[in-house]
């Protein structure tokens, strides 16, 4: 992905001591980047306030690092934002976010233009409210044409659904005979997942300190590097990023080999 080399200068300008852009070996980036991103509830509680609040600036941070993924040129950026399971939430939790989710995306519009970003949805829309789902389909026409890096949004996604959905395609596929099944592989079964034409993510953060999936891209995580740090998903910024990827530029990856010297 082309990268503006003054931009991301003066982007990483005023860098915090333990970390800067010079840490980073700008000729290998991870070319998709994934985040789990977690903790609004506990940093609105830390802070007595509702959990909503906690969501509202939880898109700051989202803000932050898609500006912060295309200035350091990575091609692919996707990010867990509403689980299948997340439903067993308070209606009133629920209905806020599908609320934000809106909002948010016909505000941050602009800056998908303004930067060239192509959206991209995982997960099942169809069960959105109609307001939602609207305003993701307009997202969709409109960045349709962007040639830049790519921003999947994981909405109503589950990991286990995905999996089970590829195997229905392929099922109903083999059945009316457009397949057979000796002819089922890997590339067949990725090819009906919601992450069709991405690349495995390379890296992936988790932020509030977890060390769980919570039913995220399980399949597409099979040789992905893990980062997760105790920061809470509004407090994450361009420096901890910057930190992920110091992290992973040190991993020595195997995919199952032996080390390469
Ligand atoms: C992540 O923050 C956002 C969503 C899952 C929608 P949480 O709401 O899970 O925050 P915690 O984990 O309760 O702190
Ligand atoms: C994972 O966070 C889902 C999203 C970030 C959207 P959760 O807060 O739902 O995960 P658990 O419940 O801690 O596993
Ligand atoms: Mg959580």
């Amino acid at each position: 992905m082309q990268r503006d080399d003054a931009l991301l200068r003066a982007y990483f300008e005023h860098a915090p001591e333990d970390i800067a852009l010079e840490d980073i070996d700008l000729g290998r980036m991870p070319c998709h980047v994934s985040i789990i991103m977690d903790g609004n509830g506990r940093w609105a509680q830390a802070r007595g306030l509702d959990r909503s609040q906690g969501h509202v600036a939880g898109v700051d941070s989202l803000r932050e690092t898609v500006t912060t993924s295309v200035r350091l040129g990575v091609d692919a950026l996707s990010v867990y934002a509403f689980s299948t399971e997340n439903w067993k939430r308070p209606k009133r939790e629920v209905d806020l976010l599908m609320h934000l989710f809106a909002t948010t995306l016909v505000k941050e519009l602009p800056l998908f233009h303004q930067e060239n970003v192509r959206l991209k949805f995982l997960g099942d829309l169809e069960s959105l409210p109609k307001k939602t789902f609207d305003v993701f389909k307009q997202g969709l026409d409109e960045t349709a044409d962007h040639t830049g890096m790519t921003f999947a949004l994981a909405v109503n996604y589950g990991s286990r659904s995905e999996i089970t959905r590829a195997a229905r395609l392929i099922a109903k596929d083999v059945e009316e005979g457009r397949l057979s099944a000796s002819q089922v592989d890997e590339s067949v079964l990725e090819s009906r997942l919601y992450t069709a034409g991405l690349p495995d993510p390379e890296l992936l953060i988790r932020t509030s300190g977890e060390l769980r999936l919570s039913n995220y891209l399980l399949w597409q995580l099979a040789y992905t590097e893990f980062y997760v740090t105790d920061k809470l998903w509004p407090d994450f910024d361009r420096w901890e990023y910057l930190r992920a990827i110091r992290a992973f530029q040190g991993r020595n990856r195997r995919f199952g080999g032996v080390v390469s010297s």
